[in-house]
């Protein structure tokens, strides 16, 4: 059955540009996306730059340029990235647009109609140099939990510990270094420790999928319930400050003057919205996609840090505005750079701009992540000899090899024609038919690194096939002993069936690869009236592949 998937990565703060862990994040979604398209499904794939906050205020006031000119600059640059990367969602945009704008609007009242929202004045850490209210971010003292020196206000880098930046012990400002004071403010909160929300999220955290998965990850479940107090008696959340005082970049709440949405608020929003301006452009009924009974499935790809915002702050805030809720969240590790955390300061990490301007191929990197991913938290470690032996010893050596161990036996000597034994045909198709479902299925429940381990066995098999049958000798035989010849062009053919299946199973892993594979194979081998029409190799490697198609053949 066809589905329709509404698939995001996290939108990308625009105060930076790309590291190499947006990247990785954003390969992994789009692997599973053009893997979705082949099995037949509608994918919408969408991001955006995440443009507000504190930090990019700062920042834009540090560079002397306004938060607009500073998100540009950054905005501007992505698509080099993406393009060189090869990954393609079909929509990005911003969380500083007209539709976010409105969508956060429409979503504060309608959480107010329905009695999740609620205003009281609070005491807050105000900065007296700065002349601001602290963001979480801002503030920084010793952790409540583990004691660690030097943390955020919000959470502990070192223990995990989320906390507000009261518990702080002796607190300071990160933007003076003094010792920030308390000021009384008027704040909007979202009632997350309501008993209906408490309840819905029990439910939403425990619950499956259309497709009968659970909506979270065995981890990423065991710590939702940790911060629901699942186990305990009561339940441990707080309700969301969801406003933030003058001065502020970011979406101004409609009936509270000098009040703005903290930016988590509207980015949280922000999927939806980015959602809203591709429909537009398309002429798709975004209302319906959204829905509380749409059967379009709604997926995230984040990384482990962001897990709160995720399973609590999203479900609760689309499910009380009336809206359908997360389906999937997919949730990946942090990398480390040859066994080391990556530090921008002791220069440990891959740039990814560096990566492709001196001509690194982005296939390789797509192949090596595929290679290391799987369907948990798991970090993951970029291990320089690794990636060079993974790229020359599989892509290279194994896969590429089938078809220039044998294409030049069939060019030459069969003028290009592919030929079968009868009894080994049907043998042949029945084995790459289950090996591909077999990859599509792990592809599907994103084990990517196991996908590649049993595309890399297949390309073994084939080798050892060729092996065996040692065209290379027979190819010697004179061209009277028929036998010799027909045994050479089976052998050659079979093998480049398989290099066929190979190319399309690889095909939402690699996709500049296997795209020219197919634009060139016609040349590599000409096709007259073979059994086995390579030429198919064309369609199968464009975006209209489908699994199914190739399974049928
Ligand atoms: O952690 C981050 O980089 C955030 N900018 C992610 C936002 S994801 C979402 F909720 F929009
Ligand atoms: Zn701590």
């Amino acid at each position: 059955m066809s589905r329709t998937l509404f698939v995001t990565t996290a939108l990308p703060y625009a105060n930076g540009s790309f590291h190499i862990g947006h990247i990785m994040e954003y390969i992994q979604a789009d692997i599973w996306v053009r893997s979705m398209r082949m099995s037949g499904h509608t994918v919408y794939f969408i991001c955006a730059d995440d443009a507000h906050g504190a930090p990019i205020m700062l920042k834009a006031e540090k560079e002397g340029l306004s938060p607009d000119k500073l998100v540009k600059l950054y905005t501007r640059e992505r698509k080099k990235y993406l393009n060189g990367f090869q990954i393609e969602f079909d929509h990005w945009h911003s969380t500083n647009s007209a539709e976010n704008r409105q969508l956060c609007c429409d979503t504060y009242y309608l959480l107010k109609k329905n009695g999740f929202i609620e205003t009281r004045s609070i005491e807050q850490f105000y900065d007296p140099i700065n002349g601001m209210f602290l963001a979480d971010r801002y503030i920084k003292g010793e952790c409540p939990k583990c004691h660690g020196k030097d943390q955020f206000g919000d959470s502990c880098e070192l223990c995990g510990a989320i906390y507000s930046p009261d518990e702080l012990i002796q607190p300071y400002s990160d933007l003076s270094g003094t010792k920030p004071i308390k000021r009384f403010s008027e704040h909007v909160f979202f009632k997350l420790s309501d008993p209906n929300c408490i309840k819905f999220l029990k439910n939403w955290v425990a619950g499956k999928n259309s497709s009968g998965n659970f909506h979270l990850q065995t981890e990423v479940q065991a710590k939702t319930y940790e911060w629901l107090g699942i186990g305990k008696n009561k339940s441990s959340l707080k309700d969301w400050d969801i406003s933030r005082d003058y001065p502020y970049y970011g979406i101004e709440i409609p009936d509270q003057p000098g009040k703005y949405f903290y930016v988590w608020l509207d980015a949280t929003i922000g999927y939806l919205s980015s959602l809203k301006a591709y429909c537009t452009l398309k002429k798709i009924d975004f209302e319906s996609l959204i829905a509380p009974n749409s059967n379009t499935e709604q997926i995230h790809f984040i990384g482990k840090d962001i897990i709160y915002f995720h399973t609590l702050f999203l479900p609760a805030i689309l499910k009380f505005s009336g809206r359908k809720t997360p389906d999937t969240l997919n949730v990946h590790g942090f990398i480390t750079i040859n066994g080391e955390k990556m530090s921008k300061s002791r220069g440990i990490g891959i740039c990814p701009m560096q990566y492709l301007k001196i001509g690194m191929n982005p296939d390789w990197i797509r192949y090596y992540f595929a290679s290391k991913l799987n369907h948990r938290i798991e970090d993951i470690d970029f291990n320089f000899q690794e990636f060079t032996s993974r790229v020359n010893g599989d892509l290279i050596g194994k896969y590429i090899n089938i078809a220039s161990r044998t294409s030049n036996f069939i060019t030459k000597c069969f003028n290009g024609v592919l030929d079968y034994e009868e009894e080994t045909q049907k043998i042949l198709l029945d084995d790459i038919k289950h090996r591909t479902n077999s990859v599509r299925l792990l592809i599907e429940n994103r084990n990517y690194r196991y996908a590649v381990r049993e595309i890399m066995n297949y390309a073994d098999h084939i080798n050892q096939n060729i092996d065996t049958a040692k065209p290379w000798v027979l190819n010697k035989a004179t061209e009277n002993l028929k036998n010799e010849r027909n045994q050479l062009q089976h052998a050659c053919s079979n093998a480049l069936a398989g290099f066929k299946a190979l190319t399309v199973m690889l095909c939402p892993i690699l996709p500049k690869l296997t795209t020219c594979i197919a634009k060139n194979f016609l040349k590599l081998i000409l096709i007259l009236n073979g059994k086995m029409q390579v030429s198919c190799l064309k369609i199968y490697c464009h975006s209209s592949i489908l699994w199914n198609e190739l399974i049928q053949k």
